[in-house]
């Protein structure tokens, strides 16, 4: 045991000193590429409540990088910038703003006609391009993720948010006729529900907020955002734009710690729709706090712990790289990241190898580096936690199988692949979301099925292989354990026109371009029995445009 101690403790120092051999990890300051130091620090000093950006004199969060700076006296973080750290009192100003904007559905923003609405999110969308590079900067320093990914971000969600515009149109034309069905006149259209409370997270703080701010938006609710701790300070060019585009109220914007603003809001009783992307402990507790639970919808992405089960007969380059990429794009901080490899125990060594050599080819440095793949990670604290995770799974037996895995410096950490991991380990658990990659030998197909049916988790899972008959009979019971089987592919969100769910703790609701639509709001009609006196009302209203709702206009 002794010896394995030891064994462990020099592969750490060696991993540690080929790290810090790379002097240029950490950059100095004057090495940062100009461009990219534009407008940082960021000192975000105001908030948006009922159309005005208010100035908030009290404290401020410092933001720091996962981006450490490195000087004659070592490395530290990099300072970003700082937000408001607002109290209860700016929470509930947002909350009266929203409330009074949507007006219990009589407001300006909820009784406006869908193409009055759209226009408004077009202009949103044209101002939000405008700031593009502001945006990407300030997503790349506070997260930690590539410039690539970062600007990827940016588009993917300018995407997302042109695709729903045109799923609303699509929506609206089909519910632009009315239906007569036993002698009753019907035209059934989706309303809004009320004040939406957005919280997104810190992996993508820009995009997963998006895809549920916009549809909740566009639908005619009233919205309260909180952006997440990490990628809150890239609201700050947007603030203007939604201030300047939307009616006052209909979107307000809040900083601050989650934990002091967000639960009174929720006892308030006022939310009227939840949408978060987080941890189901805040979910539950938060839900637990409305007093009225029948009022209050909730559309929540969760956390997750995606399974790969890698057959015999399957083509090694494409398991390896699509698990690679599955295992670590981000560093693995995403909900859909393969966190837990399963391989057929004859293929494992060459799998192993190949998993290994692959990982370790993989670029690192700063997220500006051209091609970079693994960067630091964002939270702080972060690879304390995923080193106890490997020293805990060396201790019950695993080996860090790559050469420098799990070694440390600053906020980085270089991707450890543990073998052979076993449900002793906390990895084997634990939603690990970081670059740590637990794989495990299997014999029988029963076992990674067993480990699925145990999991609190159920969102996505990866099979490997090439025989149609045993991944048939693989497709058919673990359909019904996630909501999304993929074939030779890593587990992944898009094409964000898919819908986007999971089982158990894993999701609540359905994302995607247009279920997000219809999560934002609910089915209405108005209706009448075919009589004369009815049909002159409807065809009076309809033919002078006197309602927004019984309208049969087209939108093209
Ligand atoms: O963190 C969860 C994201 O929704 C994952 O999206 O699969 O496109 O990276 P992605």
């Amino acid at each position: 045991m002794k010896n394995e101690q030891t064994i462990e403790k020099k592969r750490e120092n060696m991993a540690q000193n080929n790290l810090t051999k790379d002097r240029n990890l950490f950059p100095r300051t004057l090495d940062i590429p100009e461009v990219l130091l534009k407008d940082i620090p960021c000192i975000q000093t105001g908030y948006l409540a009922d159309g005005e950006l208010r100035v908030w004199n009290g404290p401020r969060q410092e933001v720091l990088s996962p981006v450490w700076v490195t000087d004659d006296n070592g490395s530290r973080p990099f300072f970003i910038g700082e937000y408001p750290l607002l109290t209860e009192a700016e929470a509930f100003q947002a909350l009266d703003a929203a409330a009074a904007a949507y007006d219990h559905g009589r407001g300006l923003w909820p009784t406006m006609s869908v193409a009055e609405r759209i226009a408004h999110m077009e202009q949103f969308i044209f101002r939000m391009i405008e700031v593009r590079d502001r945006v990407v900067r300030l997503l790349m320093w506070e997260v930690g993720k590539s410039l690539q990914d970062s600007e990827k971000e940016f588009d993917r969600t300018i995407k997302y948010s042109n695709d729903t515009l045109a799923a609303l149109k699509d929506l609206d034309r089909i519910s632009s006729r009315f239906t007569i069905e036993e002698g009753i006149i019907g035209q059934i259209r989706r309303a809004p529900l009320g004040v939406v409370l957005c919280m997104g997270p810190f992996n993508y703080p820009l995009n997963e907020t998006f895809t549920t701010l916009i549809p909740a938006l566009v639908m005619g609710n009233t919205v309260i955002l909180k952006p997440p701790k990490h990628g809150a300070l890239l609201y700050s060019p947007l603030l203007e734009a939604f201030r300047d585009v939307f009616p006052k109220g209909v979107i307000n914007v809040i900083y601050g710690r989650g934990r002091k603003m967000i639960p009174s809001l929720m006892a308030s009783g006022r939310i009227n729709v939840l949408g978060l992307i987080g941890t189901s402990t805040t979910a539950n507790a938060l839900k637990k706090l409305h007093p009225h639970p029948n009022r209050l919808r909730c559309v929540l992405g969760l956390e997750a712990k995606n399974p790969a089960i890698v057959l015999k007969g399957s083509d090694p380059d494409l398991a390896v790289r699509e698990c690679v990429s599955g295992c670590l794009s981000f560093n693995g901080q995403r909900c859909t990241a393969l966190k837990i490899l399963f391989v057929e125990a004859c293929i494992a060594d060459e799998f192993l190898e190949r998993f290994s050599e692959t990982v370790n080819s993989l670029s690192f440095g700063m997220p500006w580096k051209e091609e970079v793949f693994i960067t630091p990670v964002t939270e702080k604290g972060k690879t304390d936690y995923l080193h106890e995770l490997v020293s805990d799974a060396v201790s019950k037996g695993a080996r860090v199988v790559n050469q420098a895995g799990g070694a440390v410096h600053g906020n980085f950490f270089f991707p450890a692949v543990l073998y052979p991991v076993n449900p002793e380990m906390r990895v084997y658990h634990e939603e690990q979301f970081g670059p740590v990659i637990p794989v495990l030998p299997f014999e029988k197909i029963d076992e990674p099925i067993e480990y699925m049916i145990n999991s609190n988790y159920g969102q996505q899972v990866s099979i490997f292989g090439s025989d149609p008959d045993q991944i048939a009979q693989l497709i058919d019971p673990l359909v019904n354990q996630v909501c999304r089987v993929n074939i030779n592919s890593q587990c992944q969100r898009g094409p964000d026109t898919f819908p986007f769910t999971g089982r158990k703790d894993s999701a609540e609701g359905t994302l995607s371009v247009s279920d997000a639509l219809r999560v934002f709001s609910i089915r209405t009609l108005v209706a009448a029995k075919q009589t004369d006196l009815n049909r002159q009302i409807i065809t009076r209203i309809v033919q002078d445009h006197k309602s927004k709702f019984l309208a049969t206009d087209f939108i093209l």
